[in-house]
């Protein structure tokens, strides 16, 4: 089993907000990228998950669009195709077991199946970074 880090920095859930989905949304209306968000934030979370709203991820044609950070020694990951209705409750275990890591790393068995069929892309921590 990995090592946990002793004293964790808070994760940072990013959560675009004006992700339509591929669907036609009238101006007015709330877009699934607001619904997604609405239903995050209505769901208990551990206390060190702050879910932030953002306007875009530059992946617009395959959201929703969600981004998970935590302190400069891990892994910032973005995922795709986050459906607003379903998702949530899949959302928040996966960024729990994200804030658990030491790296951000989840454990490839462990991951959500979404997760791993939907990563747009992985950043380095700003430590390794830094290092090389
Ligand atoms: S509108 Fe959501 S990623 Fe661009």
């Amino acid at each position: 089993m990995e090592a946990k880090a002793k004293s964790q920095p808070q994760t940072e859930l990013l959560v675009c907000v004006k992700c339509r989905r591929g669907q036609e949304i009238p101006s007015d209306a709330r877009r699934p990228g607001q619904a997604l968000y609405d239903g995050l934030t209505g769901l208990d979370r551990i206390e060190d998950l702050r879910i932030t709203p953002v306007e875009c991820l530059q992946n617009c044609d395959h959201g929703c669009t969600v981004a998970l950070r935590g302190g400069d020694s891990k892994w910032t990951y973005v995922f795709a195709n986050v459906d607003e209705m379903s998702h949530p409750e899949m959302i928040l275990m996966g960024a729990t077991q994200y804030h658990d890591s030491a790296d951000g790393v989840i454990p490839w068995r462990e991951r959500p199946e979404h997760f791993k069929r939907n990563c747009v892309a992985r950043i380095p921590p700003v430590t390794q970074s830094q290092e090389s």
